[in-house]
């Protein structure tokens, strides 16, 4: 994955190969329950202002995948009410395929004093840490929201409340086929240095510089 890994890639391995894997590609089994449980244990332990863990999980167990199916089949013909059979198969099927299915509920608390974009930061890092805990467990996933994240009355179905959002549908499962190679990305495409202030009565600092391959040794 990359042109030569140094010792803390080596050791972060986990987190950096980390890549999602779509529903198509995952096949039973799922995580059984105390896997499911470190997961969300894992959700847990992000950096979360307050201790407040403003984001919930929804399990949609097998017994109940045909009636999800039914509310997301009624999703798609409420946004396209000529849906053609196939569009409601594929519908249908993100409810039915994954092994396990958890919808990812962002729950910010209105009457607190930790901001709301740090509630939501949270709830991130939380998802964030949920998808590295099911692939360091060995399995596929990836969170999808699509259009029906965005429809009130699916959301109400599926048990979300007034106040809350419905950010996505995290699908689990064991790899059948492998995802394609993740896109290399440099770390200096987020990485830059503040220059200070040449004149500390000038406001405007000036622009950050960014980093460059030669300067990722740490300096002094
Ligand atoms: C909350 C959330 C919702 C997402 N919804 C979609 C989606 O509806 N469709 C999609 O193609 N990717 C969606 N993505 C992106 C994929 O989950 C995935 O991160 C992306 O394809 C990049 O793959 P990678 O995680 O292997 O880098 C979503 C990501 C997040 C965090």
């Amino acid at each position: 994955m990359w042109r030569h890994m140094t010792g803390a890639e080596r050791i972060l391995e986990v987190l950096l190969t980390r890549r999602s894997v779509s529903p198509r590609r995952l096949e039973h089994p799922g995580p059984n329950p105390d896997e499911l449980d470190a997961i969300i244990q894992a959700g847990l332990r992000a950096p979360d202002h307050g201790g407040l863990h403003p984001w919930r999980v929804i399990e949609f167990r097998p017994q109940n995948r045909e009636a999800l199916a039914w509310c997301f089949e009624q999703e798609k013909l409420r946004r396209d009410p000529l849906a053609s059979p196939t569009d409601l198969r594929r519908a249908r099927e993100h409810a039915t395929r994954p092994p396990l299915l958890l919808g990812f509920v962002v729950s910010p608390r209105e009457r607190s004093k930790i901001p709301a974009r740090e509630q939501w930061l949270g709830a991130g890092a939380a998802l964030g840490n949920l998808l590295s805990a099911a692939h360091q467990l060995g399995y596929g996933a990836i969170v999808l929201s699509g259009e029906r994240c965005f429809d009130e009355t699916l959301a109400r179905q599926v048990g979300v409340l007034p106040g809350e959002y419905l950010a996505g549908f995290i699908s689990v499962g064991s790899i059948r086929e492998a995802p394609p190679q993740a896109r290399e990305v440099l770390s200096q495409s987020v990485w830059s240095c503040w220059q200070g202030w040449q004149d500390p009565r000038d406001d405007n600092a000036p622009p950050d510089q960014p980093i460059l391959p030669s300067e990722r040794v740490r300096g002094s």
